[in-house]
C-alpha cells in the first residue's frame, strides 16, 4: 500500500486486553482498523483520544474487572474534559457481546460497546459518537472534497431549479469521506422546502431537480414520495426529479408514486458502485447485486420506460478480476441510459485506505476504460433508440447556433431543435430525428404545430 494513504498518527488509541490469544489477536485488529483514522497506540489510557476495553466474560471476576477499571478510566476522562479534551471510551470483545447495553447503564461514562463480530465498524461507531457529541469530524479530512459535493445550487435564471431537501449521510461506504465530512442524515421541514418550491414556481421554473446525498432517505412526514406528490400539486411545476438515491432507501411507497405521479421523471440515478457481493460486503453497502437487480425490475415494473443512471468505483481494494467481471455484468443487466465511473481513490481517513490488496493504478486504467465502453455502448443505444419516437420536451434555453432551441427529454437528454426561443418555460412533443451518445435532435412533431 502506498504510504499516502496512510493519514499521520495525531490521535492517541490505548487498548487493554483481557483474556485469551483470541482477544489478543481481535486487539491488533483494532488498531490496524483505526490506524487509517490516525489513531496511533500508546501505552497508558492517561490523555488517550479513545480507550478501548477488550473484554474477557470467562468468569465473574473477569467481568468485574471490566466495571473497576471502566471506573478508573472515567476519572481520567473528566480530568480530560476539565482540561478542555475529549477522550471517547468503548468496550470491545466478550462483555461486550454478553451484556451490551448494561455496560453503558452501569457505566455511563461508556460511548459505545462493540462486540467481536463488528470490529470493522469501529470507524462508523467512532465518527457516530463524535457526532452526537457535536464534534466536527471534518476537520480531520483533507480539503480536497471530489466525492463530497452536490452540484451547486444555481441561481435561479430559467425554466430548471435545484432544491435541497436532505443533507448528510450514515452510510458509511468505507471508501468515502462524505459521512465525516458532511455528518448525519437531515432532512429539512416539508413547510420550508413546500415554501420554497413555490418561490421558484412563482419564477416561472417548471422543473425541480429534488437534492441530498441520500435523497431517497427523505425523512419528511411520508417521506420523499409524499414530497414529491405535495410539490406536484403546485401551478406551474411539471417535472420532479431526485438525486442522489441509495438503493437501501428506495421504498414500496417511492416506487408506486413513479408508477402514479406524471409529474416524477422517469429517470434515476441510482448508484450500485460494484457487482460483487464480496466487493459490495467490504464497501459496507448493505445490499447484494441481486438485491439491486430485483430492485431494478421492481421499479421498472412501476415505470417500464425508467431510464437508470449509477456510479461505479473500479479497483476497490482486493478487487479480482472475476470481481470486476460481475460489475460488467451487472451493468449488461442493467443497461444504464448514462452513468459516472471512477478509479478507486484512496481517502486517507476513510477505512478502505487501510485494507490490504489496493489495486495497481495500470489496472485500474485498463478496468474504467472496459468498464466505460461498455456503458457508452449502452448510453448511445438507449439515445438512439429514441429516433422515431415524440417526446415531450422542456425546453430551457437558446442554442449556441441562431435559431435553436435546447431543452430536455423526460430522459434527462438534451434535445435540441430549429425553433422559436418563444418555446423556452414551454413542454412540446418533438420528433426525435437524430439522436449521438450526448444529445438528440428533432422537430416540433405534427400534431403540436397544428395546435401552436
Ligand atoms: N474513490 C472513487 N470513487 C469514489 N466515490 C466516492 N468516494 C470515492 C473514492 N474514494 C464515487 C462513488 C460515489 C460518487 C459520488 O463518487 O461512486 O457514488
Ligand atoms: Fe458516500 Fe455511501 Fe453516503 Fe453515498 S451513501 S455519500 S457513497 S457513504
Amino acid at each position: 500500500m502506498p504510504p499516502m494513504t496512510q493519514a499521520p498518527a495525531k490521535k492517541r488509541l490505548y487498548i487493554k486486553t483481557y483474556g485469551c490469544q483470541m482477544n489478543v489477536y481481535d486487539s491488533e485488529r483494532m488498531a490496524d482498523v483505526l490506524a487509517p483514522l490516525g489513531y496511533g497506540l500508546t501505552d497508558t489510557p492517561d490523555g488517550a483520544d479513545l480507550v478501548v476495553l477488550n473484554t474477557c466474560h470467562i468468569r465473574e471476576k473477569a467481568t468485574e474487572k471490566t466495571y473497576s477499571e471502566l471506573g478508573r478510566i472515567k476519572e481520567l476522562k473528566l480530568a480530560k474534559a476539565a482540561a478542555g479534551g475529549a477522550m471517547t471510551i468503548a468496550v470491545a470483545g466478550c462483555v461486550a457481546q454478553a451484556e451490551g447495553e448494561e455496560i453503558m447503564r452501569r457505566q455511563p461514562a461508556v460511548d459505545f460497546v462493540v462486540g467481536p463480530q463488528s470490529y470493522h465498524q469501529l470507524p462508523e461507531l467512532i465518527a457516530r459518537t463524535h457526532r452526537a457529541l457535536g464534534q466536527r469530524l471534518a476537520a480531520d479530512f483533507a480539503a480536497e472534497e471530489k466525492f463530497d459535493a452536490l452540484p451547486p445550487e444555481r441561481a435561479v435564471t430559467g425554466v430548471t431549479a435545484f432544491l435541497t431537501v436532505q443533507e448528510g449521510c450514515d452510510k458509511f461506504c468505507t471508501f468515502c469521506v462524505v459521512p465525516y465530512t458532511r455528518g448525519a442524515e437531515y432532512s429539512r421541514p416539508v413547510e420550508a422546502i413546500l415554501a420554497e418550491a413555490e418561490g421558484l414556481a412563482a419564477k416561472g421554473v417548471r422543473e425541480l431537480t429534488l437534492l441530498g446525498q441520500n435523497v431517497n432517505a427523505y425523512a419528511g412526514e411520508r417521506g420523499l414520495a409524499g414530497l414529491a406528490r405535495q410539490l406536484a400539486k403546485i401551478p406551474g411545476i411539471a417535472r420532479i426529479r431526485y438525486t442522489t438515491s441509495h438503493p437501501r432507501d428506495m421504498d414500496d411507497a417511492l416506487i408506486a408514486a413513479h408508477g402514479e405521479l406524471d409529474a416524477l421523471m422517469p429517470f434515476l440515478h441510482l448508484p450500485v458502485q460494484s457487482g460483487s457481493d464480496r466487493v459490495l460486503k467490504a464497501m459496507n453497502r448493505g445490499h447484494a447485486a441481486d438485491h439491486y437487480l430485483r430492485l431494478v425490475e421492481r421499479i421498472r415494473a412501476a415505470r417500464p420506460d425508467m431510464a437508470l443512471s449509477g456510479d461505479f468505483i473500479v479497483g476497490f481494494p482486493g478487487e479480482t478480476d472475476r470481481e470486476f467481471e460481475q460489475t460488467l455484468e451487472l451493468v449488461r443487466q442493467v443497461r444504464y441510459a448514462q452513468a459516472f465511473s471512477f478509479k478507486y481513490s484512496a481517502r486517507p481517513g476513510t477505512p478502505a485506505a487501510a485494507l490490504p490488496g489496493q489495486v495497481s493504478e495500470p489496472v485500474k486504467e485498463e478496468r474504467l476504460a472496459r468498464l466505460q465502453d461498455l456503458l457508452n455502448e449502452h448510453q448511445s443505444d438507449f439515445n438512439l433508440a429514441q429516433t422515431g419516437r415524440t417526446l415531450p420536451v422542456l425546453f430551457e434555453r437558446a442554442g449556441r447556433r441562431p435559431g435553436q432551441v435546447v431543452g430536455r427529454s423526460p430522459y434527462l437528454q438534451p434535445v435540441h431543435i430549429e425553433a422559436s426561443e418563444r418555446l423556452i418555460g414551454t413542454i412540446t412533443p418533438v420528433l426525435i430525428t437524430h439522436a449521438t451518445r450526448g444529445s438528440l435532435t428533432g422537430q416540433i412533431a405534427q400534431d403540436a404545430m397544428a395546435i401552436a
